[in-house]
């Protein structure tokens, strides 16, 4: 991420927040909108300056976060569809070292300014590219925040796409927003019916064990600038942003649970939402008197899998 931060610190620079005020208010009540885009929403180069300084850092962080959940892969090229300003693309290389990476999008400024920002740091190609157009294989691709702005037939044929271009993995990321969520669940089906194996979050391949009570999202901790603060007129010095997201792959998979929620402390006594390899979602209780598993529960962060992969605990 240090990376990533120094290269928006020195391009946002010498730009005054002024010039971005009136970009980021827009584009912070059409993504709330939560509607999908009849036209591009990043439409010039100060609405690309204005993503990248107040979306890049924490649709980074998402995605990493979510890389991090995955199982050990080895990719050697990367597409990011719907790349923009290229934040996945940062994300994977920052996990899996140099890639042969493609950022694709139609907006040809954010890839414009996603250059500018990666040059001399983070090697890619940057190609316009609208849906509908065939993708090249990747070993990874990702799709970050790309299904909210478009249509459920787009959804269903980029999924479709990006499952049958993908060699290892592929990771779809959204706002961890219900109608996020229910994006993701619907993508997972179809990767599921075309032979994919769901890797993360999920501990199993069934239903849900979360529908129609709750929404499985999880957390990324994002360091806010100096900028960043007075864009989004904010105090905190850090936001956390909520994704919800699916990961598949060739793995076999796991037999661990995973933990769905902020774990929760009471004196001797830890409590952790654990979705589980049997499709249901539970309080797992962990006393004191447990010893190294309390202990573990008490280091367990949400995210996390459950019990500790042995060479973790
Ligand atoms: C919210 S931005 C996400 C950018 C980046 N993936 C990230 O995580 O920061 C959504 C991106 O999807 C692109 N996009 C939306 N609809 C598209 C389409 N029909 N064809 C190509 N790109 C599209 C937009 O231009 C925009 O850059």
């Amino acid at each position: 991420m240090s990376d990533l931060r120094e290269a928006l610190d020195a391009l946002l620079e010498d730009v005054p927040p002024a010039r971005l005020a009136d970009s980021v208010q827009r584009l912070i009540a059409d993504y709330r909108s939560g509607r999908p885009a009849d036209e591009p929403l990043i439409r010039t180069m100060v609405d690309a300056t204005a993503y990248a300084a107040y979306r890049m850092p924490a649709t980074h962080a998402a995605v990493a976060k979510a890389l991090a959940m995955l199982p050990p892969i080895e990719p050697r090229s990367l597409l990011d569809v719907g790349g923009g300003t290229g934040a996945a693309t940062w994300a994977a290389v920052d996990a899996y070292g140099p890639l042969d990476a493609t950022v694709l999008d139609q907006v040809p400024e954010a890839l414009r300014l996603g250059e500018r920002i990666a040059k001399g740091r983070l090697a890619a190609r940057w190609q316009e590219w609208r849906l509908g157009e065939p993708l090249t294989e990747a070993d990874l691709i990702t799709v970050s925040y790309v299904l909210t702005e478009l249509t459920e037939d787009d959804q269903r044929s980029l999924v479709a796409e990006a499952g049958a271009a993908a060699r290892q993995a592929l990771v779809i990321v959204e706002p961890g927003t219900p109608e996020g969520y229910r994006r993701i669940l619907t993508a997972r089906d179809a990767l599921i019916a075309a032979g994919w194996t769901v890797a993360a979050p999920c501990p199993h391949q069934g239903a849900c064990g979360m529908q129609g009570r709750d929404w499985c999202h999880f957390s990324a901790r994002v360091n806010r600038s100096a900028l960043h603060r007075r864009l989004k007129e904010a105090r905190l010095g850090h936001e956390d942003e909520k994704f919800s997201f699916v990961a598949v792959t060739r793995n076999q998979p796991g037999a661990e649970g995973r933990v769905v929620r902020h774990p929760a402390f009471r004196k001797g006594l830890v409590t952790l939402q654990v979705c589980q390899p049997d499709t249901t979602v539970g309080p797992v209780l962990v006393p004191k008197r447990e010893g190294a598993r309390y202990k573990a529960a008490r280091d367990a962060e949400w995210g996390d899998q459950w019990p500790p992969h042995p060479d973790e605990s």
